[in-house]
């Protein structure tokens, strides 16, 4: 039996729990305002919001309900279109998108609504720009962006209006969701819920985002393991190996941890540049680096810092280094029971500095054509010690070993970076894709060897 709020109504129900929620909300309860589009993550129009008690506390994120388990809806408040209503007018959100004639034909706009509720219960600074980043997964195919950003606009000023506090009360106060919202709390604190011990025979389930997409139909006919039912309170810890990372942290809780943000300021830019913001809130790390592709932006960037696995089956726990994990094209280094538990990043990465760069054809929702991160450690000039990883250049996510070998102890200058760009080229095997040839993947790499260097130490 799955338990969960849908917007004020609690909903028990024995439907098949790898069900996407969108089907489930159009189809079972008939609430036709979450529309679909693409099915595969990329437009937004099935935008809801997802409430979860993380330390007893009420917390929401947007997630693309087409990607989104029912099993995964366990102990939550669902939001739709419907659930954020104002009795008998449009609620401040609305009326900010009519006022400023954001829609048009208004398939897209319940999505560009709920993201933008999805700020105002999460607002944390006072700007637009806030306001703006939480629809970067949001599509519009016939109004134009600056309506739509303009209505956020009207949207972050009148916010502002009211005083800060705790954010669901401030969100009710300002009319973006409606009363009913002060009683989920506690709702979902009696809510109870028990796990049905299945034999599982089919997938281990993650965020979803990779699954739902390539794997629809075949989810719904056997039994899955889901893994990422709740998100974890504190999923990221300091030990004395290093920091330690559960499997099942989302991309967004990563990319907005402040110890990983200190250690390594260049997630911050790394984090706009994988997906979206409801993807990101859906897609775990394990996901990631398990789903294998070549191009995979946290495997890359993990793949650079030396970074150990943890696998756990019944059989125990298996350590690996993630290097080691991919051993062909999708061909990994574990059994079809193993659980990706814990990703584990060594203390001494610390104490160097790292970069991601990664080019696509779009900057924004789009996967790379190639993707690289450099760690480096220096001894003055001298280059003590350096892993270049890269993807999009070979079957597998890689490090370029040789190249990473040739920097060893050479003192960073012009010519030792022009004659490791070089060397990487010779080093990758990338094929023609529709992201590009073999020698634009080439140049691209090294142009991201020299944008490394170009970042960190500001020399080209
Ligand atoms: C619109 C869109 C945009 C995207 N953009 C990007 C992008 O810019 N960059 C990028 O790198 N990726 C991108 N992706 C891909 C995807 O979001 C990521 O790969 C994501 O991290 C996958 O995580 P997940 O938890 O959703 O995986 P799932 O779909 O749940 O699972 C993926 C694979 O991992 C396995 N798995 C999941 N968790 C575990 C575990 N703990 N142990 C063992 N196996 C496990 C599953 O069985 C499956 O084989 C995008 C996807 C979409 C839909
Ligand atoms: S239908 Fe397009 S993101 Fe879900
Ligand atoms: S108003 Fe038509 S798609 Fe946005």
């Amino acid at each position: 039996m799955i338990s969960f709020v849908l917007n004020n109504k609690i909903i028990q129900t024995q439907t098949n729990p790898a069900t996407p929620l969108l089907d489930f909300i159009r189809y079972e309860s008939n609430l036709k305002g979450t529309k679909i589009g693409c099915r595969e993550g990329d437009c937004g129009a099935c935008t809801v919001l997802v409430g979860e008690l993380i330390n007893e506390k009420l917390t929401y994120r947007s997630v693309t309900s087409c990607l989104f388990p029912l099993a995964n809806a366990v102990g939550k408040h669902i939001v739709t279109i419907e659930g954020i209503n104002a009795e008998d007018k449009l609620n401040p959100i609305q009326e900010a998108m009519s006022n400023q004639n954001a829609t048009q034909c208004g398939f897209c706009t319940v999505g560009f609504v709920m993201s933008l509720t999805g700020y105002a219960l999460n607002k944390k600074g006072h700007e637009k720009e806030e306001a703006i980043a939480s629809i970067d997964g949001n599509i519009c195919r016939c109004t134009g962006y600056k309506s739509i950003e303009k209505a956020a606009g009207d949207i972050v000023n009148h916010c502002n209006g009211f005083a800060d506090g705790p954010n669901i009360e401030r969100a009710i106060a300002c009319g973006a969701v409606p009363a009913y919202f002060q009683g989920i709390e506690d709702t979902l604190k009696e809510l109870t819920n028990t796990k049905e011990d299945i034999e599982a025979n089919g997938w281990t389930i993650g965020g979803g985002t990779d699954l739902y997409v390539q794997k629809h139909d075949e989810l719904l006919d056997v039994k899955n393991e889901f893994i990422s039912q709740q998100l974890a309170f504190d999923p990221i810890k300091v030990t004395d190996f290093g920091i330690e990372i559960d499997g099942s942290c989302t991309v967004t809780q990563f990319v907005t941890n402040p110890m990983i943000l200190k250690d390594f300021p260049c997630v911050r830019g790394l984090g706009v540049l994988v997906s979206s913001t409801p993807i990101r809130n859906m897609a775990t790390l394990a996901g990631n680096l398990v789903n294998a592709s070549p191009i995979g932006d946290m495997s890359i960037f993990f793949l650079a810092l030396d970074t150990t696995i943890e696998l756990t089956s019944a059989q125990g726990i298996r350590s690996i280094p993630l290097s080691q994990f991919y051993q062909g094209y999708k061909k990994l280094d574990k059994t079809k029971e193993e659980i990706l538990t814990k990703i584990l990043i060594p203390k001494r990465t610390t104490l160097g500095s790292v970069n991601f760069e990664k080019v696509s054809k779009r900057t924004w929702l789009d996967i790379a054509s190639v993707n690289s991160t450099i760690w480096i450690e220096l001894d003055g000039n001298n280059i003590k010690e350096t892993r270049i990883s890269a993807g999009g250049v070979g079957p597998t996510p890689a490090i370029l070993t040789q190249t990473s070998t040739f920097l060893k102890g050479k003192n960073i200058s012009s010519q030792t970076i022009s004659e490791a760009c070089e060397m990487a080229q010779n080093e990758v095997s990338p094929i023609s894709d529709a992201r590009g040839t073999v020698e634009y993947k080439k140049l691209l790499l090294s142009q991201l060897i020299k944008g490394h260097f170009f970042e960190l130490f500001g020399i080209v």
